[in-house]
């Protein structure tokens, strides 16, 4: 699709669309009877949660949030900074945050620590679409995840390099 970067397929359409449903109906039987809100990571999570909230089965109230994470490059920057709070009241819900990946971990246990002390929700856990825990500084893992990767950089389904690449159907690496 894009002949300035060298990629690979890592993992299919068909392999997310599989996942999606399983995961949904995990969080499905968890959830029920809870206040569940889900909270999405802007930008990189956006596909991910339009495929797993169609996938839980609850009503559930969805919101957003904006983080800033990296810039353009591939090396988190280590500070988090809220660049767009949550719009609904939170306090003493079931928050579930919808990420795109954990990789050192800052931002989720930034998130963390905000959520429970400063927004006083009732329960906080984590879905991830894939997790990197090779690279993990923090000590955070995602209480639900899709696939756990090798330290590659990827992009596709949401997941971006300077914004580009969100659009591929299939997670790909970048190659070195
Ligand atoms: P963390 O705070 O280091 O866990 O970084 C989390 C954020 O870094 C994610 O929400 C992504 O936006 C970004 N990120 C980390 N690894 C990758 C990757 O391999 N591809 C694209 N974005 C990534
Ligand atoms: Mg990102």
């Amino acid at each position: 699709m894009n002949n300035l970067k060298q990629i690979e397929v890592l993992i299919y359409e068909n392999d997310i669309a599989t996942k999606v449903i399983e995961l949904g109906k995990k969080i499905t039987e968890d959830y029920r009877n809870k206040d569940l809100v889900t909270i999405s990571i802007l930008k990189g999570s956006v596909l991910f949660t339009a495929d797993i909230i169609r996938n839980i089965d609850l009503p559930l109230e969805m919101t957003f949030m904006s983080v800033s994470s990296y810039g353009d490059s591939t090396e988190s920057s280590k500070v988090v900074n809220i660049k767009m709070d949550v719009d609904i009241n939170i306090k003493d819900k079931d928050v579930l945050i919808i990420e795109d990946i954990v990789d050192t971990g800052i931002t989720l246990s930034y998130l963390k620590e905000y959520f429970i002390h400063e927004k006083k929700v009732k329960s906080f856990k984590i879905c991830s679409f894939l997790d990197k825990p090779s690279r993990r500084l923090k000590d955070i893992k995602p209480d639900y995840y899709g696939f756990e990767i090798d330290d590659y950089f990827v992009v596709g389904y949401g997941l971006d390099m300077a914004n580009k690449y969100r659009n591929l159907k299939n997670v790909c690496k970048i190659l070195p």
